[in-house]
């Protein structure tokens, strides 16, 4: 029987007052829920990496840096992504960017799954990520989880916890069954 696929909740913000973290480890809550999947959260700020510094992608040329090499370790060991990002001026946060850069093999034919957070929902940032995504042969999932508007207004302000938005149990929900159908496909076919 298939071993059951691992899922890195990545946590794609590092400054020292992010919303970020607070955000990820709602939807930690809510997957571990699921017997199908297992989940670990994935921290950025555990992996300092340099801004890219490489003779190429490691698509062609083995990474130098340390901390890179323990990333595409990470990455490599897990079968599928659920991205928690904020949006910093309409598209990701440069250090996701940087992240997603310093692998590739690692990230290919697996699925992503999408929970953004900010004035829109971190909808713009979601759509550049989707579009990285398949650039590095990933499947993106349709259903994403948007926090915006006054709640996040509100969650920003330190006003409500994100678990107090019930309305998006059911998006959390249905974003996980995507994902888990990508993810157990995927997983058989890698093999
Ligand atoms: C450099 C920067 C740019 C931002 N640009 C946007 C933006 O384009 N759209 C948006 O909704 N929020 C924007 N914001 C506000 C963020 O949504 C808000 O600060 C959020 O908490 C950032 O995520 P973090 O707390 O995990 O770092 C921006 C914040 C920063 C620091």
């Amino acid at each position: 029987m298939m071993n059951k696929p691992k899922i890195g909740i990545i946590i794609s913000t590092t400054r020292d007052t992010r919303n970020g973290s607070q955000i990820a480890n709602w939807v930690h809550a809510i997957a571990s829920k699921r017997t199908d999947m297992e989940f670990e959260l994935l921290d950025l700020r555990d992996f300092p990496m340099p801004f890219f510094n490489e003779l190429a992608s490691n698509a062609y040329v083995p990474s130098k840096d340390p901390t890179a090499q323990q990333w595409q370790k990470k990455i490599g060991s897990l079968d599928g992504y659920i991205f928690v990002t904020a949006e910093y001026n309409n598209s990701i946060p440069a250090v996701l960017k940087n992240a997603l850069d310093y692998a590739y093999v690692e990230w290919g034919r697996k699925p992503a799954a999408y929970v953004g957070y900010g004035s829109v929902g971190g909808a713009r940032a979601i759509q550049h990520l989707k579009d990285i995504c398949v650039e590095l042969q990933m499947a993106p999932v349709r259903q994403a989880v948007h926090l915006q508007g006054a709640d996040f207004y509100a969650l920003m302000q330190g006003q409500k916890k994100v678990e107090e938005f019930e309305y998006l149990n059911p998006l959390a929900e249905q974003l996980l069954e995507q994902l888990a159908w990508w993810a157990k496909a995927l997983k058989q076919a890698r093999v």
